[in-house]
């Protein structure tokens, strides 16, 4: 059995030989942690971002959608903190001149630590077999315990560091610890600083004076500076919400796990506005409404979990992680917060335009209060690669490796292949496609054998393959195999469009959604 490593590798892997996802520029040798989605992967990514678009905008009469510029005026950035905040603790090693996140130095210490606890758990557990007693051997086992106390004392003093951020403190943990370089194998550690995330640059040319500006690092705040323009122009009532599909870009250090932490990413950000008061009625809301729209996809209910935030950001009254499991752990995929009116008036101070509701049952002015939701798309999309890569050994020794995509985000709902390349058949199955293609995103392929057509649809993902062959000439039917059971069925063509229709129609997971 491959482990959970040598999966996620192969599956970077297949992202790059079927048209998913390539390192960008690669011919240069790629660029860190920035990436192209390729033939298969945008139609994927487009998908997803359907999904959430219509969840929001079709499901909701009270949202709307705007397209905000990635460029905005440098003080937005001083209002929402990122200026000043948006931070993370760097160490260098004098010896490698290598650069580190100094709290991801200490996390993974933690999960070494962790990992020695599972080794043993995992040895008892072989020598006991059905015998064994999980709970009891962590309570009593010499080892364990030690290892336990040390991770407890550990987290402790980090997360005390990470709150007060603690610069010295967190160098010192990493002295402590004896944490080493992996390139240099040295302790030779610098101090620790703050490092902002932002990436700027110029605009207009030096001589007008140019002005410094930055890439945003995140959508919502083209929402916040946009509030009154929507509340105005769309006679919007509280509570509404604008939602927002774009990306953003951050100078992660430690960029890691593929598309999981990027440089440019892509996010889909709802900014929810309602009357102070209402907020925890709302928060619960809308964190129950996104998981629901996780679930509906069918990737499996235990692969979700919440993680509630202890710590809050100063602005945030309650937050939630959604996280999926992923091949490296239960991890981040959307985050849902609640922001308080911090951004709004932020943006009234620095801006110093009144920005607020006149609420026309109350008769008074405030500034509302927002519940947001924010979602990766990149993270959505590994999570949905992830869930989906199998590799299945078949009858006859023989194996194959398939992507179970939701058949709604598949980039391809259908391959039509004449059985051969003669006698009217390719004509035929051009015919049936053309029928399809104005609804379908579908493929044609008359090259090999049909069984390596086979596995090149099932290593894409797509659903349905239909085989045109002599019979449908004369009968109007063509073979329908089927991606997941590899069954198949004979089918009239008049009702194939039916057959992809109804597994293909995202209006099915919309229905499940507001059903539940
Ligand atoms: N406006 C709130 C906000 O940006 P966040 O938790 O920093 O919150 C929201 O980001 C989501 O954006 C995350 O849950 C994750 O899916 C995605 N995201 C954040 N940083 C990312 C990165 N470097 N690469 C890929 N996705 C990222």
């Amino acid at each position: 059995m491959a482990t959970q490593e040598e999966t996620f590798k192969k599956i970077v892997a297949h992202c790059k030989e079927y048209g998913f996802v390539f390192p960008s520029s690669e011919i240069y040798d790629g660029l860190g942690a920035v990436y192209d989605y390729g033939q298969n992967g945008v139609e994927l990514k487009n998908n997803i971002k359907h999904y959430w678009w219509d969840s929001m905008t079709l499901l909701h009469e009270n949202i709307v959608g705007i397209d905000a510029a990635i460029f905005m005026h440098p003080t937005t950035w001083k209002a929402s903190g990122h200026v000043d905040a948006f931070n993370d603790p760097l160490i260098d090693n004098r010896d490698s001149k290598k650069r580190y996140r100094a709290d991801v130095l200490i996390e993974d210490q933690l999960g070494k630590i962790e990992e020695k606890i599972n080794k043993e758990i995992e040895k008892a557990r072989k020598r006991f077999g059905e015998q064994f007693d999980e709970a009891q051997f962590r309570a009593t086992n010499g080892r364990v315990l030690e290892h336990q106390a040390h991770f407890d004392q550990l987290h402790t003093r980090y997360s005390e560091a990470m709150n007060k951020m603690d610069l010295a403190e967190l160098k010192q943990i990493i002295l402590d610890e004896e944490i080493v370089c992996p390139i240099s194998g040295t302790r030779n550690w610098t101090d620790v600083r703050q490092f902002n995330l932002m990436f700027s640059t110029e605009m207009g040319s030096t001589a007008d004076g140019a002005m410094k500006i930055y890439l945003r690092p995140e959508t919502a705040q083209g929402i916040f500076v946009n509030y009154l323009n929507v509340q105005k122009t769309g006679r919007m009532k509280l509570p509404f919400g604008i939602a927002q599909i774009g990306k953003a870009f951050r100078n992660e250090i430690v960029a890691r796990q593929f598309i999981f932490r990027m440089r440019e990413f892509e996010q889909m950000e709802m900014q929810f506005f309602i009357k102070p008061g209402t907020e925890h009625e709302w928060f619960n809301h809308w964190r129950e409404f996104r998981l629901k729209w996780h679930k509906a996809l069918g990737l499996g209910d235990e692969k979700y979990r919440f993680h509630d935030h202890e710590k809050l950001a100063h602005y945030a009254n309650a937050a939630t992680d959604i996280e999926f499991q992923m091949p490296f752990g239960f991890k981040e995929v959307e985050g849902i917060h609640s922001r308080t009116n911090f951004d709004l008036s932020q943006h009234a101070k620095f801006s110093g335009k009144k920005i607020e509701y006149f609420d026309p049952e109350t008769n008074t002015s405030y500034t509302p209060y927002v519940i947001e939701t924010s979602i990766g798309v990149d993270r959505m999309f590994l999570s949905i690669m992830c869930s989906a890569y199998k590799e299945e050994q078949l009858e006859g020794g023989d194996s194959r490796v398939v992507l179970a995509l939701p058949p709604v985000l598949a980039p391809v709902k259908a391959c039509v292949m004449p059985l051969v390349k003669k006698d009217g058949l390719p004509e035929k199955a051009r015919e049936i496609q053309n029928m399809l293609k104005f609804d379908f995103k579908t493929n044609y392929d008359e090259k090999d054998s049909i069984g390596k057509r086979y596995r090149r649809q099932d290593a894409i993902g797509t659903p349905f393959c239909i085989t045109v062959d002599h019979d449908t000439l004369t009968d109007g039917c063509v073979t329908v195999r089927y991606r997941d059971t590899m069954t198949q069925d004979r089918v009239k063509i008049e009702d194939l469009h039916e057959l992809i229709y109804k597994a293909c129609d995202m209006k099915q997971l919309y229905r499940k959604i507001v059903a539940q």
